[in-house]
């Protein structure tokens, strides 16, 4: 079954790497928080839904925008993804539910927000995740999802590097702008709007980034870190900055709000 392929996907090494490059890097996503504050805006007292959570590094900002009065349910299929997370919340205002987004069943109906970032392309049923999320939503509600779109570099980047790369492949769905206004409308969002943020994903070496890459993305045996930085000089941008080096990280975020019930 496709989602039980999922799960394993984000299973063992390849969830173990992700986090070890979180860890290792644990700056590296500073501009994304700040990409997560301007467009979801978490404020205090909120609960805000997360799907696709991985191990939280996104969770945990938020949790502490909303505050103690405010609840964060942080979603994901993979139990290895959410174990971090799970050991973290103790935080009181974040609670951890294993699920993929087509099937969310949780008894909450009156979130103020939705976020998701990089994992709306690994849902399989995406007009069932809309439709489930719309249930989950007050009338009003925004959703904010960052993610690579369909038809732009970052796309090709995946398909061409990563789907070779990661040790797991990367068998996926890329939204695309048209796709997702339909699926809007026809599950009780409104219009969204499309915004191309790139963010600059920070490290002190230039040989930094190919080490993370590696990490992030599982490579197979045999890719080397110099090799995943090669890979990301030719379809993405590696720069000097002030500080260091960055890796300019071209995403999309939709944003929409739940439309009124009639
Ligand atoms: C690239 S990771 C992103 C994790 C995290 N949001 C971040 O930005 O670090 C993609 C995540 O999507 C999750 N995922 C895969 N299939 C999913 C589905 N059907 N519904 C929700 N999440 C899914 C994976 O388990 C994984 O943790």
């Amino acid at each position: 079954m496709y989602g039980d392929a999922k799960i394993v996907e984000f299973s063992g090494r390849r969830s173990a790497t992700y986090q070890d490059a979180l860890a290792t890097y644990s700056n590296a996503w500073r501009s994304d928080i700040a990409c997560m504050a301007r467009f979801l805006d978490p404020k205090r007292g909120e609960k805000v839904l997360e799907i696709g959570a991985g191990n939280g590094y996104f969770s945990v900002a938020i949790a502490e925008l909303i505050g103690a009065d405010g609840l964060l349910v942080a979603t994901d299929p993979s139990v290895d993804q959410l174990s971090a997370l799970e050991a973290d919340a103790e935080h009181g205002n974040i609670r951890v539910v294993q699920a993929t987004a087509e099937e969310l069943d949780i008894d909450c109906r009156d979130f103020d927000a939705v976020w998701s970032r990089g994992a709306i392309h690994h849902v399989a049923n995406k007009t069932a995740a809309f439709g489930r999320l719309s249930e989950c939503v007050r009338p009003g509600g925004r959703m904010v999802i960052a993610d690579i779109f369909a038809g732009t570099q970052l796309a090709r980047y995946f398909d061409s590097v990563i789907a070779r790369t990661c040790c797991t492949g990367h068998e996926v769905a890329f939204l695309s702008r048209e796709f997702a206004e339909s699926l809007c409308a026809l599950t009780g969002w409104n219009t969204p709007s499309f915004h191309d943020v790139t963010t600059p994903w920070e490290f002190d070496r230039r040989e930094d980034i190919g080490h993370f890459l590696h990490l992030l993305f599982s490579a197979k045996d045999g890719i080397t870190p110099d090799e995943c930085l090669d890979a990301a000089d030719r379809f993405l941008s590696v720069t000097l900055t002030s500080s260091g080096w960055a890796l300019m990280w071209p995403m999309t975020v939709m944003t929409t709000t739940r439309a009124n019930f009639s």
